[in-house]
């Protein structure tokens, strides 16, 4: 169904194209205090991430922070990331008077804090420099005002954004190339490593050009420069020194635009970036505005709503902003294999997208979720694994499970067919299943690959779990249990019965690590680490180590991944003791006082051991409906909604990750919580009515009476599509597959609107 019949068919999202969402998204919004977001110039999944890099001494992870110096602006970032910073490559550095060693300290200070909004950017420095910053899909305008009039511009080669926590995960420089030509336009390349991922070596070109012709241009080497006139060539490389160009502009010169093409292929093609996308007739102004209207028409109008409340506004269209930075859409920059499937990098990482940002971006994005389906498994045809995280186009690093899994899974058994091969999607996946991927040899935990695949795979095939021989034992356990499901729920699709029942008795053994021994604050049945000779070693559920690398329990506590295996819980409330008690020891997890763990207890979360910070506890707090009491699953999830994120530069209580805190927001925002890998949802409730753009011309209406976000929230009553509903969960198919509407009525109390049968638990078989 084209553009044309959806005009048609739904005049009221016709309209919703003529608003200008922008006004409402703050890019400023989880920039601090952790949250890591990548606040300059970027389209939706752009290559060109285009902003500020700042040096404090400490890790700018998306390259901004609120204080220190601007060492430059850089074409390419991460956005939400944690671990150690990536990229903050292909750099511009204004400079005002002459620059006589390009190589010392030339950062600056800013005069005062950014400003911007979607598609722009101002940065003033205080020596009176102001830049501001335009972006296409791979190339970007840097436009400067000197007021003094002396203008002089550096392109450094070697720089990246540095790591100074010590893990050494920093990134380094591997040399650099640079050539001048007689118009005056550069073009580079560099090549870099390292980083989070652990990547080897890995080249960007770039080609730049600028609205003046320079006074002077020198090439540098180390600290040998080459000083050459307006209108010759020069050039040279090194694998060593730090290379670059200095441009000087004549005396008086105020202003200097400068536009700027990436590519992970070719100088060439970076400058023709620059010819088919910015043409030197495209203003800076006409650049931004471009992407503005782009930013509303393909990502920002998928909901919309009548409501005025300001700050609800800002929150909605800023989560939709966030969630859409990452992965990088590289579709014709792949420099590793020629493919005529789409190409996404910057998957950061599906360790923490999986739980529920992917299943609202098939919601939201349908054409982009189903072309990095396609790409995940190009990337295991030529690459040989799919990846669990991936950046600067190497795969790594796998946090516990080979998630990906669940992500082609929860793809699978809602429908996503189209142009994925789901033959090779099910071999990537059975790769991951039954293939131990080679020992990357990370020196954080050097058991077994942390790259791909998993590691710990020897374990689980001879004992059905996971011994103290690997790394990360029990998360890795209770993640390999889901994949295992989600191996099964394709294989089934595929007519595969045998893998089916293979994979379904593997996705169980998450019980192996389960020890009813084990209490803590008066609850009993704990997951702990395992002997080989089976025995169960001892264990604190609110202890875990470091909670890192090394430890048996990855960033969470034993507490928090013995609610991890979401495919099976009703054999966990089973073990638990039955409904009630799973429902009370649910209720422990967001009790204050709880948690004094060093590693995960915070004064900032009140000490509970649900960690707002972080992923593991995300479908968590949406367990309550499996004890049969949906209504404390609303009222704890609502409670960690409210009180931890806003739209302010600190809204966001941990990493946004590439977006996944912004996609758990909104899915307690339109009262939905998706359980991946199965084709259900929980149903708690929505903040406000609305309407959600499922694309084709499908919507899901959502409505609410008498409710208030923070009074009234309790469901009293719902109908989807038009009729009763008494089950506190729905399918894809009720209200997705075709579109659907969903009206609740809210009060101040909770009720007994619901008395069909639980949620399935489709691994309890
Ligand atoms: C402009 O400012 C720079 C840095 O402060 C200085 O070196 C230069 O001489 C000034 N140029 C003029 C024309 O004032
Ligand atoms: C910040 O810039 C100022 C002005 O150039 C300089 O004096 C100072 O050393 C810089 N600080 C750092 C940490 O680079
Ligand atoms: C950013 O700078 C441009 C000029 O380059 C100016 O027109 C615009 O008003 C500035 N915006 C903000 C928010 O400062
Ligand atoms: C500078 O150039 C000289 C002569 O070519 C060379 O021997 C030297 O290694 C270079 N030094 C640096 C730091 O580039
Ligand atoms: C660059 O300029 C230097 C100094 O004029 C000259 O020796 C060198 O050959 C030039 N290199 C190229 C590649 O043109
Ligand atoms: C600008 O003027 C200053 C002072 O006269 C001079 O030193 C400098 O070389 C000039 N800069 C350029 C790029 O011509
Ligand atoms: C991804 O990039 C390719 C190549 O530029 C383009 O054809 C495709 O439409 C893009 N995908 C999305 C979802 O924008
Ligand atoms: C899927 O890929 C396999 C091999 O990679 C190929 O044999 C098969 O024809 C493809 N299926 C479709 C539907 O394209
Ligand atoms: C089992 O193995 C653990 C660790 O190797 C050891 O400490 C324990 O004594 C063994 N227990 C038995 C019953 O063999
Ligand atoms: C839970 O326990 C009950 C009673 O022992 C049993 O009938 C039921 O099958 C169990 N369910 C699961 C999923 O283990
Ligand atoms: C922490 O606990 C105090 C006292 O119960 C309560 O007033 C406050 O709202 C709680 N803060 C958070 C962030 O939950
Ligand atoms: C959604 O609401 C719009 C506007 O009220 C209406 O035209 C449309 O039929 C509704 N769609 C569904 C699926 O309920």
């Amino acid at each position: 169904m084209g553009r044309w019949l959806a005009f048609i068919l739904s005049p009221a999202l016709a309209a919703a194209q003529n608003v200008d969402y922008t006004q409402y998204v703050q890019i400023f919004m989880g920039t601090e205090n952790g949250g890591n977001m990548f606040p300059g110039v970027v389209r939706p999944f752009g290559m060109t991430k285009l902003g500020p890099d700042l040096y404090t001494g400490s890790d700018a992870y998306s390259g901004y922070l609120p204080s220190g110096n601007v060492t430059g602006f850089t074409m390419m970032h991460e956005s939400g990331t944690g671990g150690a910073p990536k990229y903050g490559v292909v750099h511009q550095m204004p400079v005002a008077g002459l620059v006589s060693n390009p190589l010392i300290d030339l950062s600056q200070p800013r005069a005062s804090a950014d400003q911007g909004s979607v598609g722009t950017y101002n940065t003033t420095l205080v020596n009176g420099i102001q830049i501001s910053l335009a972006a296409s899909e791979h190339a970007g305008i840097m436009s400067y005002k000197f007021p003094n009039g002396s203008a002089s511009i550096v392109v450094d080669v070697s720089h990246v954004l540095p790591s100074f926590r010590g893990l050494g995960l920093s990134q380094g420089y591997a040399g650099g190339s640079v050539q001048v030509f007689a118009d005056g336009h550069y073009e580079t390349s560099g090549v870099y490593n390292n980083g989070w991922n652990e990547a080897p070596d890995w080249k960007i070109y770039a080609c730049g050009r600028f609205n003046v012709e320079p006074a002077t241009m020198k090439v540098f080497s180390g600290i040998n420069t080459t000083l050459i006139s307006y209108g010759e060539t020069n050039s040279t490389s090194s694998i060593t020194n730090r290379v670059g160009v200095v441009y000087s502009f004549k005396n008086g010169t105020q202003a200097v635009e400068s536009r700027v093409g990436i590519s992970w292929i070719s100088s060439a093609k970076a400058c023709s970036y620059i010819s088919s996308e910015l043409p030197s007739s495209k203003s800076l102004a006409q650049v931004q505005s471009e992407t503005q209207s782009f930013w509303n028409s393909e990502v920002l109008s998928k909901i919309t709503t009548t409501i005025t409340d300001l700050p609800t506004l800002q929150l909605l269209y800023s989560s939709l902003y966030g969630m859409t930075l990452i992965p990088s859409n590289r579709t014709g920059e792949n420099p590793l294999w020629d493919s005529l499937e789409p190409y996404y990098d910057d998957d950061f990482t599906f360790w923490d997208l999986h739980r529920c940002s992917t299943a609202l971006m098939q919601v939201l994005q349908p054409i982009a979720y189903e072309e990095q389906i396609r790409s995940l498994i190009d990337i295991w045809r030529h690459a040989g694994w799919m990846p669990d995280a991936r950046s600067s186009n190497y795969n790594g690093r796998t946090q516990g499970g080979s998630n990906c899994d669940n992500v082609l899974a929860d793809a699978y058994v809602k429908g996503v067919r189209g142009a994925v091969n789901w033959t090779d999607g099910y071999s990537a996946m059975v790769k991951d299943a039954e293939v131990t991927p080679p020992n990357n040899g990370d020196p954080q935990a050097p058991d077994s690959s942390d790259q791909q695949g998993r590691g710990a795979l020897p374990d689980w095939l001879k004992y059905g779990y996971i011994t103290p021989t690997y790394s990360r034992a029990v998360t890795r356990a209770v993640e390999y249990s889901v994949n295992d499901f989600s191996l099964s729920q394709v294989a089934q699709g595929l007519g595969n019965q045998a893998d089916y029942r293979k994979y379904l008795s593997r996705s169980h053994n998450w019980r192996n690590h389960w020890s009813s021994g084990v209490s803590s604050l008066g609850f009993t049945g704990f997951l702990v680490p395992r002997s080989a000779n089976g025995t169960f070693i001892a264990q604190d559920p609110l202890s875990c180590g470091g909670c890192y690398w090394g430890d048996a329990y990855y960033e969470a506590l034993p507490w928090e991944y013995s609610f991890g295996m979401t495919h099976d819980i009703a054999t966990l409330v089973n073990f638990t003791g039955g409904p009630q008690k799973f429902v009370q020891k649910l209720e422990a997890m967001f009790q204050p006082g709880n948690n004094p763990a060093s590693s995960t207890g915070s004064s900032q979360f009140n000490y509970t051991i649900f960690n707002p910070s972080n992923e593991p506890d995300f479908t968590t707090a949406y367990l309550f409906h499996y004890g049969g009491r949906p209504d404390l699953s609303l009222k704890y999830s609502r409670h960690v909604a409210r009180t931890y994120y806003n739209a302010g530069n600190s809204g966001l209580p941990g990493n946004s990750d590439a977006g996944a805190m912004q996609t758990w927001l909104l899915w307690n925002m339109i009262g939905l919580y998706p359980l991946t890998t199965t084709t259900t949802f929980l149903i708690h409730a929505p903040w406000f009515s609305m309407t959600i753009n499922l694309g084709n011309g499908k919507v899901l209406n959502i409505t609410t009476v008498g409710g208030d976000v923070d009074s009234a929230f309790y469901v009293q009553q719902l109908l989807v599509n038009g009729q009763p509903w008494r089950k506190s969960w729905l399918t894809w198919n009720d209200v997705f597959a075709n579109g659907g509407s969903m009206e609740f009525t809210l009060g101040e109390q909770p009720s007994q609107w619901f008395d069909g049968p639980l949620p399935p638990s489709p691994g309890s078989l």
